[in-house]
């Protein structure tokens, strides 16, 4: 047998139905608030990803699953939404009709990262993105978006925590008292980090391995260097989220694994997944349209993980299907023929229709019938087909009966109707 490639996962019909809720509630949300899907290639260019993300980060060193397409060059399966609607937002002009837009789209992304519990190579994400806004309300306001859905899908135990990265006129100073303080317990980062430190310090705060953690327990807090203009905007965020009842936490320690954020970053945490407990992240990202070629058009954005939402809510949440209304039995040539007939009907009328297509016995495709939790079950037979007749049998209360086939698939659909009234 040929086994699907560790780090990837089938989603099999038994646990859609948890999928397509999330994703209808929040494209209900979407929709409220203002936000209109796009879709985008799955495939870029890998320069989009190495300019955006930033070269010195965990996923452009060696998460990104890329190769060399001929004369397109080196191609990379997205590992995130946020700079391929970057790149379709200079592209394809949007700024052009309206520098303000609001966007958002869900779809999988690849990262070669080690799999474990809620760490998948290819994952799903809920992304969302606003263009052409520098108001720290939209920040306030997005954040508190993201919880309207959390808070709609009955997802408990979360915290919303909160950094600000500055921005390039007050991040130097923090980079300087950074790096002052790392140089002294160089010895003890990683490898990745030491050959890193100099490039991007940041880098250093974000790193899992124990003795990078123990190396920058002392280190300055951002938010002490941040300039007059990044302090109001974070105190504005703070602020406002207050207003709307957001509880949130300031982490000094959060720096996300992307470069291109400036000031307001966020992760929502829950504690219901062990390790991989991120389940939502984003942040400001002020300088990237123009660093990748646009117009200089600040902007903001989010991803959810949309795996790790499923695993929270499966906990809780029961998987659903559509109930089977009407199992037909039947025996003998012309009635399996009519059988399929009344059955394509009845599905064509939005009635949820299934019936026997094999040569079984009465017993057990009743037997089959309860399986599948038929709420009705039709019994014909050649000889109650040559009178014109079926029994129809109600499954919950065994009461029977015969029913003429004229008419027989609306006959059917009010008896569904009237039963569920
Ligand atoms: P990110 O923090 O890299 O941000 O990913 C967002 C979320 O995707 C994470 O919080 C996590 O729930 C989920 N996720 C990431 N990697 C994996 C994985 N290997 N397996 C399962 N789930 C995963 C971004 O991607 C940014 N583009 C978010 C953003 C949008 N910032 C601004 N706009």
């Amino acid at each position: 047998m040929i086994e699907l490639i560790k780090g990837f996962k089938d989603i099999l019909p038994e646990g859609i139905s948890l999928w397509q809720r999330i994703e209808t509630e929040a494209k209900t949300i979407f929709d409220d608030f203002g936000y209109r899907e796009i879709r985008l290639p799955i495939l870029e260019k890998a320069e989009l990803f190495a300019r955006s993300i930033g070269d010195t980060t965990d996923i452009v060193e060696k998460e990104m699953y890329s190769f060399e397409d001929g004369k397109r060059g080196l191609v990379t399966l997205r590992p995130e939404a946020t700079a391929s609607v970057v790149r379709s937002y200079i592209q394809q002009r949007m700024y052009a009709a309206d520098p303000i837009q609001k966007l958002f789209t869900i779809g999988p992304m690849f990262r070669k990262e080690r799999p474990q519990k809620g760490r998948y190579r290819q994952f799903y994400q809920i992304d969302a993105e606003v263009f052409g806004i520098a108001s720290p309300y939209m920040d306030a306001q997005m954040i508190f978006m993201l919880m309207t859905l959390f808070s709609r899908l009955k997802v408990a135990g979360l915290s919303v925590l909160l950094n600000s990265l500055g921005c390039p006129a007050c991040r130097p100073a923090f980079k300087e008292a950074l790096l002052s303080m790392i140089e002294a317990k160089k010895e003890a980062l990683c490898e990745n980090c030491s050959r890193r430190l100099l490039k991007n310090p940041l880098r250093v705060l974000d790193c899992k391995v124990p003795t990078c953690r123990e190396a920058v327990k002392e280190a300055p807090a951002i938010t002490d260097y941040l300039c007059k203009g990044c302090d109001d905007h974070f105190s504005a965020v703070k602020e406002m989220l207050s207003g709307l009842g957001v509880g949130y936490e300031i982490d000094k320690g959060l720096v996300r694994g992307l470069d291109y954020y400036t000031r307001t970053i966020f992760e929502i945490q829950t504690s219901a997944l062990g390790a991989q407990n991120a389940v939502a992240g984003g942040g400001r990202y002020d300088g990237l349209v123009e660093l990748l070629g646009g117009p200089s058009q600040p902007a903001i954005g989010f991803a959810i993980g949309f795996d790790r939402l499923c695993d929270i809510m499966a906990q809780y949440e029961k998987p659903s299907q559509k109930p089977l209304q009407v199992f037909f039995i039947t025996e003998g040539a012309e009635a399996g023929k009519q059988g399929a007939n009344w059955v394509s009907r009845l599905n064509q009328a939005g009635v949820t229709a299934e019936m026997d297509y094999g040569e079984r016995s009465v017993k057990s495709l009743m037997k089959r019938a309860d399986k599948l939790d038929a709420a009705f079950v039709v019994i014909a037979d050649g000889e109650g087909l040559e009178k014109g007749q079926v029994i129809l049998r109600n499954m919950k209360t065994k009461e029977q009966s015969s029913i003429s086939t004229t008419g027989i698939t609306e006959q059917l659909q009010s008896i569904i109707v009237n039963q569920r009234s």
